[in-house]
This record gives C-alpha cells, structure tokens and sequence, in this order.
C-alpha cells in the first residue's frame, strides 16, 4: 500500500500493531483495524468521549482519537470500557422444535444475544455488549450519514454482524447448531444488519427501504451458521418505529391489553405506542444524546465511576463505588430535579451560576441542562401528541410500561418532576426490562411470529416532525413547572 504507517495499539488484552494510510485520524484507523472506540460525534471533535493516550510513560498525553493523525511508530493506549451495564433479562418460549435458536436485540447502543434450547424453551445463556457501532456515531443519525459515506454501508454492516457471530460463538462454539435467528432493532440498525442503505430514513418522509418481517437463509448474511439456519427481522412500523418496539408490545403483553396501555422505549429518540388489543397509534420524538449521556460536558455511559444517582438533598451515589468521574443519564436526570428542589434551577431552566459541582470535577452545566430540556421537552410532547390524537386522556391509561436499558435506571419520580413523564401517570409506571431482547426470542417460534406479524398489522404511525400539535406540546413540555406536585404529594 502506498504511503503505510504502522503504529502500536495498547489495550487491557495486549498489544497490536496496526497498519493505516497516512492522513488517516487515529479513530479511522483504529475502527479500520476492529478496534470499538466510542465515538458519539461520529468524529466531529465535539462529544470529548474518543480519548486515547498516545506516546508512553510521564511524556505520555491524551488525545481526541478523532482529532489526532496516524502516525508511523506511534504507541496508542485505548481505555478500557469497565463495567457498563447491558440488560439481557430473558423470557421462556413456547418449546417448539429442535436445536438451538439465537435472538439479538441490536440497540443502537448496546446489543444482547440470547442462546435458547428450542426443544425446552429454556433461555441456556445471554450476553451483552456495547454496539460496535459506535465507533462511527452515538446515533441512528450519525450512522446513516456514516453509511452514504464510500464504504460506510458495508462497513457498518460487516462490524455488526461479526460481533453478532462473536457473541454467539462465546455462548455455542459450533455455530452450526444454531437453527433459527430472530432480531429485533430499530429500523435504522435492522437496515445496517441487512446491508441496506437507510439514507431514505434520514430525510423527509422518512421512507424506509424496507419493514422487514421477513425469513432469510442466514446463509445471506453469515457463512458460519449451518446451511438450514434461517434468519428473521422482526418487523417494523415506519422509519423510527422499529422491530424492536413491535418485539416490545409482544413481550411486554401490551397488545393483549384490554384497556389503554402507553409503551416508551427512552433513549437517543423516544419511540412511543398507545393502545391495546384493539390497535396501537405510534410515534417516534428525537430526543438526541442527552440520556445516554453524550454530549454532556461530565457525561458518560452509566458505567464505573459514573454519578447514577442525585437525591433530593443533593447526596449523590455512585456506580462501582469509586470516586465520581462522570454523570450518566439516570444521574443527570435526578440532579436536574434535585436542583429543581433546592432552588438552583428555576422553572425556565435558569442556574443559579454557571454550573453546578458535584465533586471533583464533575458538574453539571446550564448548557447541560439545556440539552436535557430539549430531550425531555421531546419525550412529553411526543405523549401528549399520542394522547391527543387518540382522544384519549391520563385518566384512559391503566398503564405506562418503561422499556430499555436506559429506562431501567431512570427514577420515575425525577422523571415526572423534570416533566419528562407526566406526573399524573407516576403510579402507573412499570419498568420492562429488555423488552425487544424477549420479543425477539419469543419470535424464534412459528406462533411468537404470528402474534407478531398479527399486532404489527393493527399499528398505526404518526408522523410528527411536520406536526402543530406536537410543535405546540413541545414548546409548552421545555418548563420544569412540574416538580413541586411531585415532591409535595
Ligand atoms: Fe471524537 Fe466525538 S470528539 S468522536
């Protein structure tokens, strides 16, 4: 190759040397080489999560992976991701058949595989693993432009489906005896596994190429699985309701509801449904990075180190019991409330100075807090728009059910004080768990997929970039004039 370099990769499991063009960024040729940086911006310089340390030893310093060139002998040291935490709760299945089945939850943040005995319907193991993806954007946004650039679509789509292949090799090394492959994501990350160009879902109207619901040989995307294995994409609704939320409202048991029932899937956009058995009205809100922590100035992924929790005193706790290094998404949320409480914020979102300490370095900005008005401003707003266009009310709801990693460990009562959630639904509030990850795995079965492709044929999509009603609840969600009918209950 013409103008090569090579430099050194330090990681926790040795050391590589990397071959790369020159000119190339190091977070280029670190993705190029296999390596799954975070990189939230896509490599815009903005988000400060792509640091490495480059040259060794007191001379050694930190750099933006995304910043910094490739250059011949250099010695790059890549943290580690420590203990980030990926849900793989898991269901039973109705037994059917024989040999094994994989089901995948590919999130655009973190992926869960779960291996199942098809003859029992016993889940025999599950892992998790942060997407890795993630090297070339935080968000679905990040990785379509990703993908219209020359190489990006098959990029994208080859590093998913290895890692894939590797999660399920560490659960059965003989992949051959895995006979049927259930997925569910969101439309963007079910495009990118397929090799299909999701550019159409990042412009007006949003048109995917593909709802998928669909049965492969998975011989179409892997060669390592046996030659009868065959692979189903659990179906989607529209470009940003997904098979993941299909897979939700049958695992959750939404659509065998009687009554009314809201399903919310938070993360770097809000996915929402609101019906029952009768038919589901679905709708999808960009909430951008904030929960997920990115683009905050102390933010991160809720892993070791990072502040998951704020109480009303301004106490804070944090996970994997260390010193406080970063803010998470769960932890921002509580501390936007708890600084609601104590004053420090006003119902505009004013702060009281420029930013809030928590310790050591960790703050929370006014900026900061302006970017998770607007997320949650778009959560809100997405639920009354649903509400509104069904005819329905709070009072309607029997219901609110939390899907998602990120909603596991958010707090519902600072939820409905910052007013992200309606304070009035706070009762009714249940946690899901990974709900895509067991509508897949119910899928690997012939009748989850008929419940499947059944509930799917009764939901309705609502399109609400170009919609009043939803422009006018977002502006009325941005005040947090919430929380005191949350604290003075
Ligand atoms: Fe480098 Fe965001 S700053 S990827």
């Amino acid at each position: 190759m013409m103008n090569e370099i090579a430099f050194q990769v330090n990681t926790d499991d040795g050391t590589r040397s990397v071959r790369a063009r020159a000119g190339q960024t190091l977070l280029e040729a670190l993705r190029d080489a296999g390596f799954s940086l975070n990189a939230p911006c896509g490599g815009n310089g903005t988000c400060g999560q792509c640091r490495v340390r480059i040259g060794d030893g007191a001379g050694g310093m930190e750099v933006l992976a995304c910043r910094a060139f490739a250059q011949e002998g250099l010695d790059v040291t890549l943290g580690a991701d420590t203990g980030v935490k990926v849900l793989t709760d898991a269901v039973e299945i109705t037994p059917e058949g024989a040999g094994l089945g994989l089901a995948v939850d590919i999130g655009t943040t973190t992926v869960a595989a779960y291996l199942y005995g098809l003859s029992t319907g016993k889940c025999i193991a599950s892992r998790g693993a942060m997407n890795a993806q993630r090297a070339y954007g935080a968000d679905v946004i990040s990785r379509i432009r990703h993908a219209g650039t020359p190489g990006g679509l098959e990029a994208l789509s080859s590093v998913i489906r290895r890692q894939i292949e590797a999660l399920a090799r560490s659960m059965c090394p003989d992949l051959r005896h895995i006979r049927y492959i259930s997925i569910a994501g969101n439309t963007v990350m079910e495009h990118l596994f397929a090799g299909l160009n999701p550019e159409s879902i990042g412009v007006a109207p949003f048109t995917p190429l593909s709802l998928f619901g669909t049965e492969t040989p998975a011989s179409a995307y892997f060669d390592s699985f046996g030659d009868n294995c065959v692979l189903y994409l659990c179906p989607c609704v529209a470009g940003y309701v997904g098979g993941d939320i299909t897979a939700g409202l049958l695992s959750s048991g939404a659509y065998r509801h009687d009554g009314q029932v809201l399903f919310i899937d938070i993360g770097t956009n809000g996915e929402m449904a609101l019906g029952g058995k009768d038919g589901f009205l679905c709708c999808a809100t960009a909430a951008g990075p904030a929960f997920e922590g990115a683009e905050i100035e102390c933010g991160s992924m809720a892993k070791d180190g990072a502040i998951n929790a704020v109480e009303t005193d301004l106490s804070f706790s944090v996970l994997g019991d260390t010193e406080p290094s970063a803010i998470c998404g769960s932890g921002i949320i509580d501390a936007v409330a708890a600084l609601l409480c104590n004053g420090i914020l006003d119902e505009t979102g004013r702060m009281e100075g420029e930013r809030y300490t928590f310790g050591d370095g960790v703050y929370l900005s006014g900026t900061d807090v302006r970017k998770l008005q607007l997320a949650k401003a778009a959560i809100r707003a997405g639920i009354e728009t649903l509400l509104q266009k069904s005819g329905k009310d709070y009072d309607d709801i029997d219901e609110v059910l939390i899907a998602g990693g990120f909603g596991a460990y958010l707090r519902v009562r600072s939820a409905c004080a910052i007013g992200m959630l309606p304070p009035a639904l706070m009762g009714k509030l249940r946690h899901v768990g990974n709900s895509a990850g067991k509508g897949a795995s119910m899928a690997l079965t012939g009748s989850g997929r008929r419940e499947l492709e059944a509930l799917h044929g009764i939901c309705r999509y609502e399109e609400l970039s170009s919609s009043a009603v939803f422009n006018d609840n977002y502006i009325d969600a941005m005040m947090f004039d919430e929380w005191e009918e949350v604290y003075h209950e």
